[in-house]
């Protein structure tokens, strides 16, 4: 950051700290929303977009709002994908990966699968038993088998795409710049480029409709190749898994919303919708001006580095009435949990039929009775990314169902 950029009007938030923000950063994003849509934030070194117009007006606006960080830490983690591109090279990058993503591919191969990775994580839950961990013993292997599946990555484990997608995101987030968060995040890096250069080659000669399968056919460089697809995996687990595991703790914790959906399973596409606004999977994402600028009243200098905190606009009151309740009965209004503009997410489609059509509606099917462990509290954290990072859960055994035709 440049020394023009410290002296710009925005007001300085010196008393927030990265542990703060990491256990709750809700009361923070309120208090500096209240003052100003942005602020300098010394602690993370970059100024933070808190208010809802602010955010929209960034994702809408490439050439004031580069994508293309310097000095990016999801560049060094992954390397130079789509992701942190502008267009024209970043609309080659996403047009490279075909439909393979989009709703007619999702019905024609994908919801099948899901559908099958969903019984199997579901049995697998049910044979450990009361006391078992939802997020680790269900939301995780499940979104990792989905995107294992759909990217074609089948040399690989449900346990490796777990922990390159977790070491990935830890670095693309390790804004303390912690050495042995980097160590993991490289380890990873190269275990993903070693799997990709022994099935590239096998799926040229035997194409399926696998996302790998399809950037093994295109004409993009093999280094955009290898950061788009660690990139992929990087979000196309976690952010699932989270949003998963908050919807379901949305519903544990509010039982007339429950009935609501119980009643209704239409609604699960509103509960995937209001837990994604109410705990953002990805609270925030990086942005740097390429001119001088005026964002919500407040001048930026050209060169600034941006935190656009859509966790915060997603709770923005001006918007969002009792922004901090999780409300499925809401008036429905555009949240920003998937970004906007030319970085909408690829995988919004994928994400809402494994977590809304699929997961969500079996699990509370099969097991009627599910509920908090009442001696294990749950734990929510995070900022850059956030989400349950411990659910236990308890349920009457005699009240489950056998689960017919899961694959033994
Ligand atoms: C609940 C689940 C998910 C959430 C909340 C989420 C959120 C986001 C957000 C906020 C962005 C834009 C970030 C930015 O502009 O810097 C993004 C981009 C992207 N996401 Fe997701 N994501 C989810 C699931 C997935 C899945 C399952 C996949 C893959 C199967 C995926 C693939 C991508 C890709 C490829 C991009 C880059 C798009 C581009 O740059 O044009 N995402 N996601």
């Amino acid at each position: 950051m440049t020394d023009s950029a410290t002296t710009a009007t925005a007001p300085v938030a010196d008393w927030v700290t990265i542990v703060d923000l990491y256990t709750d950063p809700f009361p923070i994003y309120r208090r500096m929303r209240e003052e100003s849509p942005v602020h300098w934030v010394p602690a993370v070194n970059r100024y933070l977009v808190t208010g809802y117009d602010a955010c929209h007006t960034i994702d809408n606006d490439q050439e004031t709002y580069s994508a293309d960080e310097s000095g990016s830490l999801m560049k060094r983690a992954v390397g130079h994908s789509m992701l942190r591109r502008d267009d024209p090279r970043h609309l080659d990058e996403r047009k490279s990966y075909g439909g393979v993503l989009k709703p007619r591919a999702i019905k024609q191969h994908w919801n099948q699968i899901f559908d099958e990775n969903c019984r199997v994580q579901l049995d697998r839950l049910l044979a450990i038993g009361p006391g078992a961990d939802l997020v680790w013993d269900f939301c995780a292997p499940y979104a990792a088998e989905n995107l294992r599946q759909v990217m074609g990555l089948v040399n690989a484990t449900n346990q490796d795409l777990q922990r390159w997608s977790q070491a990935m995101i830890n670095g693309a987030g390790n804004y303390s710049d912690d050495p042995l968060v980097w160590a993991e995040s490289e380890r990873a890096f190269d275990e993903v480029d070693t799997a990709l250069d022994e099935i590239l080659p096998l799926l040229r000669r035997n194409p399926d409709h696998s996302l790998l399968s399809q950037m093994a056919a295109s004409p993009i460089a093999m280094d955009s190749i290898r950061a788009n697809m660690k990139m992929t995996i990087a979000g196309g687990i976690n952010e699932p898994r989270d949003l998963l595991g908050i919807a379901v703790w949305g519903l544990l914790t509010r039982p007339e919303q429950r009935a609501l959906v119980a009643a209704d399973p239409a609604l699960y596409s509103l509960v995937f919708d209001e837990a994604a606004r109410w705990v953002a999977p990805i609270g925030m994402y990086p942005r740097e001006t390429t001119r001088e600028t005026v964002l919500g009243g407040i001048e930026l200098p050209r060169g600034a580095h941006l935190g656009v905190v859509v966790g915060a606009a997603n709770r923005d009151p001006s918007v969002f009435e009792n922004p901090n309740t999780f409300d499925i009965t809401r008036e429905k209004k555009p949240h920003q949990a998937f970004g906007g503009g030319t970085h909408f997410c690829a995988g919004a489609w994928v994400a809402r039929a494994s977590v809304a059509d699929v997961a969500l509606p079996h699990l509370f099917n099969v097991i009627p009775t599910l509920r908090p462990h009442p001696d294990r509290p749950a734990r929510e954290e995070g900022w850059v990314f956030r989400g349950m990072t411990s659910l236990p859960v308890d349920w009457d055994r005699s009240t489950v169902p056998a689960f017919p035709g899961s694959p033994s």
